[in-house]
């Protein structure tokens, strides 16, 4: 009888195709609207896993600016090409939604050591919650390592030129918003 065949840890036998397992990535916010540090984590991710699931949180007590579908439709428009990247809201606590699409990674961008309080906090409540997940932290482009959603709304509606720092598509988003106002 010929030995059975090696097959990497974790791996999944598939007939007589071997398929290594998905690597999955979860990258969960509230993208009020998105910006170019995120595009820049979502990069970064795909060059660590095979696809990333960008969750966008509902949670209309934050009073976005965008609804969630607005947010939703800008990362379609601006990474609908890339079949490596999938897009859907979620409720409720972020470990549940884990579970529900059967993901390991939560990926956080950390951009200053201001960020780190609140990330750690919410990574071991995460992993208290649901020992299942882990949370990876990435760096940004250090030219958007003080850049939030919150500092791009509220420069754009000041008057700021924010082109640079998000993408057209969300520029032209935020210039529906809020006409005559964004210096660019
Ligand atoms: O972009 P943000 O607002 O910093 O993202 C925060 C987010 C969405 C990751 C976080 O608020 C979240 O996961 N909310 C869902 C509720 C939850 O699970 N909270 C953490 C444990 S109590």
């Amino acid at each position: 009888m010929s030995p059975a065949p090696q097959m990497p840890a974790g791996a999944l036998p598939v007939g007589a195709v071997t398929l290594s397992p998905r690597r999955l990535a979860v990258y969960p916010g509230s993208f009020d609207p998105p910006h170019n540090g995120h595009l820049d984590i979502i990069q970064r991710c795909l060059s660590v896993f095979d696809e990333v699931l960008i969750a966008v949180l509902v949670n209309e007590e934050k009073k976005p600016l965008f609804t969630i579908e607005e947010r939703q439709e800008m990362f379609h428009e601006i990474l609908g090409g890339d079949s490596r990247v999938r897009v859907e809201s979620f409720s409720g606590l972020l470990v549940d939604f884990m579970d529900r699409v059967d993901a390991v990674p939560i990926v956080r961008g950390l951009r200053a050591l201001s960020d780190f309080d609140y990330e750690f906090q919410m990574a071991l409540m995460n992993r208290r919650l649901n020992p299942r997940v882990e949370t990876l932290f990435m760096m940004p482009k250090e030219e958007y390592s003080y850049l939030s959603s919150r500092l791009a709304k509220e420069a754009f509606s000041l008057g700021g030129n924010i082109s640079g720092l998000v993408p057209p598509q969300v520029l032209a988003r935020l210039h529906e918003k809020m006409p005559n106002r964004g210096g660019a």
